[in-house]
């Protein structure tokens, strides 16, 4: 397998209703992991664009986290919608700053 040029990482972590801290997956984290994946394929960036699930990014009032190395972009409330203007994004080499979680609350959760 090819080293991929970029890395995409969606939390899925799920905490109980109504926990303070809130989580990714009740706000779509799937269906937005599930999305990428199904672009990747389409836009034949197999191999140039890897994408994994995961656990907590320490982000989660800013659900669904998604992480783009090696860039370090954080991106929060991540949707559907969103998702091929991020995977043009990383192929024109650039970040969306207005989506990006702020430095300063990156992993403080
Ligand atoms: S639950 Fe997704 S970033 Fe913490």
């Amino acid at each position: 397998m090819p080293r991929p040029h970029h890395h995409i990482l969606v939390c899925l972590n799920e905490r109980p209703a109504g926990h303070p801290k809130g989580s990714c997956a009740p706000e779509g984290a799937a269906e937005v992991l599930d999305a990428i994946k199904r672009r990747i394929h389409e836009r034949g960036l197999k191999g140039q664009v890897a994408v994994n699930s995961t656990s907590c990014l320490k982000c989660c009032p800013f659900g669904p986290t998604v992480v783009v190395w090696p860039e370090g972009d954080y991106y929060g409330h991540m949707t559907v919608d969103r998702v091929d203007a991020l995977l043009d994004a990383i192929e024109q080499g650039r970040s969306i700053e207005t989506w990006l979680i702020p430095a300063a609350e990156v992993g403080r959760y």
